[in-house]
């Protein structure tokens, strides 16, 4: 059966395209699934990433009038500002690890939780060297959040328009602790794919 999910979160720079891009990725070399990412942005990071043509995924910029076939998950990319709830029932909600961008993100997930829908938080780009940062991402994780620490692999694979899964790019393969991050995204993904 086809999964829908939807990566929201009204502030910008809280790493919605990097995981919709990641977590498609991961869905193709770790599961061996076809993952379809729609970037709600045309001119958006995705959609960038794929003209580059180093994908391992197809990326579209709208959601198709027919529902797609042969595709196992959908990701829809949600660009900042987006204040309208998605229609899908499960969110990924990335949030960056500080007292700010906790704000949107709160009022956010009180909108979502009205709506009953199901919510996957990943406090993002964690610098566990950082106590207020790492302590933040604890606190959370007991409440069922995912952690995905702030790491070099991704600025590599931004800077090649792919992912931390693209093992074509040595500065990629070989980044620091690129094994640690992809485990992080699994885990995320493998949430996904549980949830009803
Ligand atoms: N875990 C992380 N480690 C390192 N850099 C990150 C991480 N998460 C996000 N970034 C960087 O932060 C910036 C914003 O991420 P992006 O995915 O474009 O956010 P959004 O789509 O929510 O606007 C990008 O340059 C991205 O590479
Ligand atoms: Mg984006």
């Amino acid at each position: 059966m086809m999964k829908i999910v939807s990566v929201w979160n009204p502030k910008g720079g809280q790493g919605k395209s990097l995981l919709s891009l990641n977590l498609a990725a991961c869905a193709v070399s770790i599961f061996d699934l076809t993952p379809l990412i729609i970037d709600q942005d045309p001119q958006g990071t995705c959609q960038e990433c794929s003209n580059e043509g180093k994908l391992t995924f197809k990326v579209i910029g709208e959601i198709p009038k027919d529902k797609p076939k042969g595709i196992d998950l959908v990701i829809i990319d949600h660009q900042a500002s987006d204040w309208e709830l998605p229609d899908t029932k499960i969110l990924v909600m990335p949030v960056f690890p500080t007292r700010t961008q906790f704000k949107t993100y709160s009022r956010a997930y009180t909108l979502a939780k009205k709506s009953n829908k199901n919510i996957i938080t990943v406090v993002n780009n964690v610098d566990m060297n950082r106590k207020q940062e790492r302590n933040a991402a604890k606190e959370l994780r007991q409440v069922g959040a995912f952690i995905l620490q702030k790491g070099s692999p991704f600025g590599h694979a931004e800077s090649h328009l792919s992912t931390i899964f693209d093992s074509s790019i040595s500065s990629i393969k070989d980044s620091y602790k690129v094994k640690e991050r992809k485990s992080e995204i699994e885990a995320i993904l493998t949430a996904i794919l549980r949830e009803k």
